[in-house]
């Protein structure tokens, strides 16, 4: 029995103050946003008790699905990898960016370089598969259970809070999940913005989610595992077998709707007879108060 953690959209506070120079840009409009609306949304407290919950579970493995920032401040960064560093080490801890932390162009060593040990291709995968172009896909495998993680996160105008995969990343993830696919592993695929189409609108979706989903249907996956949306959503990919695409609330959310309060999921997965179980259990504050309990659980393969 392998257990996978996964939370998604930390969004950490609270936002460093920023200095005036890192604001003539996109940032401007990101600040106004955090301090008229989301700053009440994200609580830092709810995250801290989601994590503490968490980490007494004793996983095998976290996967954490993009958005630690808010508008890319060089300061955010340093925080989220302080922050990273608190649920384990890189070989335990598994994250890709979201949309929020490449909200502006800036040099990767002073963004998301920083957390480059938690977003690399492991010594187990290393051995067959390659990184995918500019780091992404990476692979994480432990034994059968690989976890591949994605970039979707590209700079982006005011207003659009989109990704993009690109031509290159999606044929590597299809080489990727064919191998994998041949040694008969459990593919949990990891993207920060939706990866089945209607899920989104065109300013806040994946720019090239056909192509994404045509991927994860030929090649095929077990798992895959989004965040983005802010919403809790479990739909099936249709294929044989049908795969779970989980999308994950913020877990820093203070929302009281079922489906957008803060939440983290483990993911027993097992074989039994030749085929892979799965079983997903949401764990969160029940109307984002009171101690951290179980939300939901529900066998999504087997
Ligand atoms: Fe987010
Ligand atoms: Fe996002």
């Amino acid at each position: 029995m392998f257990t996978l953690a996964y939370l998604s959209d930390p969004h950490l506070a609270p936002l460093p103050t920023p200095a005036v120079r890192h604001l003539m840009s996109k940032r401007v409009f990101g600040y106004i946003n955090w301090a008229a609306s989301r700053k009440n949304i994200h609580d830092r407290d709810i995250l801290d008790a989601i994590t503490q919950d968490m980490l007494a579970q004793g996983a095998d493995h976290i996967a954490v699905g993009g958005d630690l920032v808010n508008i890319s401040l060089p300061d955010e960064f340093v925080r989220a990898a302080d922050w990273l560093r608190t649920l384990g080490a890189p070989d335990e801890v598994s994250v890709i960016p979201g949309n929020h932390d490449a909200y502006v162009a800036m040099n990767a060593a002073t963004g998301i370089g920083r957390w480059d040990a938690y977003m690399t291709t492991n010594a187990e995968s290393m051995r067959h598969l390659a990184d995918g172009p500019g780091g992404f896909p990476f692979v994480r495998q432990f034994g059968e259970i690989a976890l591949i993680g994605l970039s979707s996160a590209v700079p982006k105008p005011p207003f659009f809070a989109s990704g993009k995969l690109g031509a290159a990343q999606l044929a590597a993830l299809e080489q990727i999940l064919q191998e994998l696919g041949k040694q008969g592993a459990f593919r949990a695929v990891m993207v920060h913005h939706a990866p089945l189409p209607g899920l989104s609108g065109r300013r806040r979706g994946l720019d090239d989610v056909h192509d994404l989903e045509a991927v994860l249907r030929q090649a095929g996956a077990e798992l895959v595992l989004y965040g983005h949306r802010h919403v809790h959503a479990v739909n099936m990919l249709a294929g044989e077998p049908p795969t779970p695409v989980v999308g994950a609330p913020s877990a820093s959310s203070s929302h009281t709707d079922p489906d957008q309060q803060a939440r983290y999921y483990l993911f027993r997965i097992w074989q039994e007879s030749n085929a892979w179980k799965c079983e997903m259990t949401g764990r969160g504050p029940k109307g984002a108060e009171g101690p951290v309990t179980e939300l939901e659980k529900t066998m999504l393969i087997g």
